[in-house]
């Protein structure tokens, strides 16, 4: 796959129903050619993400490429990837505007001013912030985004907890089967240290867990 972004200018200000009838078509034939991304769309400028097959990727941008709806399109950035950025979008959408840009991080006094054009296609990885920055400006998303994360981390912990649980298991094994037989020796003795110094990390990982759960 590929991800490809690119700037341009609109010919003349989009209306509200020009901008929705584009985006229906975004969205159809991006669901049915396995495209996904983001157009943002300010200051009469047009800043737009595509990714998917690099195939069906390039067969697009030609056709915006030709499209009269803008001009002056230029290709900012175009590299392979393993995973899709925006997996959850056909084409998302933000009309954006100056109380929006002054919050994105690591763009400091990014304006609207500087939403232009010759800005933005100077500053390639200004734009590519930005893009960055709208792949999860969804507040439902970033929550969902983050309880995944958490999850994930839960899991990791649990596997680790189980771990510890199985080595002081073996350790306790070895040591009763030893004892039995008289044959307790200093390796046993070592070994216990392992098995209690892998056993006084599980609390340590439930405050954690707990704390990622209900925290
Ligand atoms: C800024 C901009 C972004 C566009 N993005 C897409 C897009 O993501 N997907 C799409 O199919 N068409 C997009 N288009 C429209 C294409 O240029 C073209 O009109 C459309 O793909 C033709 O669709 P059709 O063959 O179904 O008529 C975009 C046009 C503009 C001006």
């Amino acid at each position: 796959m590929i991800q490809l972004s690119y700037i341009s200018s609109v010919a003349q200000p989009m209306t509200t129903a020009e901008l929705v009838d584009l985006l229906q078509t975004c969205l159809a034939n991006n669901q049915r050619d396995g495209l996904t991304g983001m157009l943002l769309y300010g200051n009469e400028v047009f800043l737009q993400t595509l990714e998917g097959e690099e195939a069906a990727v390039d067969t697009l941008y030609g056709k915006i490429l030709q499209d009269p709806r803008h001009s002056n399109v230029k290709s900012l950035t175009r590299r392979p990837i393993e995973t899709r950025q925006y997996s959850d979008w056909n084409m998302g959408f933000k009309r954006v505007d100056d109380e929006d840009l002054t919050h994105v991080d690591g763009l400091i006094d990014f304006s609207q001013k500087k939403f232009t054009f010759k800005y933005l296609a100077e500053h390639a990885d200004e734009a590519q912030r930005l893009m960055d920055h709208y792949s999860s400006w969804d507040p439902l998303l970033r929550k969902i985004e983050e309880r995944e994360e958490d999850v994930r981390h839960l899991r990791t912990m649990l596997a680790h907890a189980r771990g510890c649980v199985e080595i002081a298991t073996l350790v306790l094994q070895n040591v009763a089967a030893a004892g039995k037989t008289g044959q307790l020796d200093e390796e046993h003795l070592r070994v216990c240290d392992v098995a209690l110094n892998a056993l006084r990390q599980v609390p340590e990982m439930q405050t954690q867990a707990a704390s990622k759960s209900f925290g």
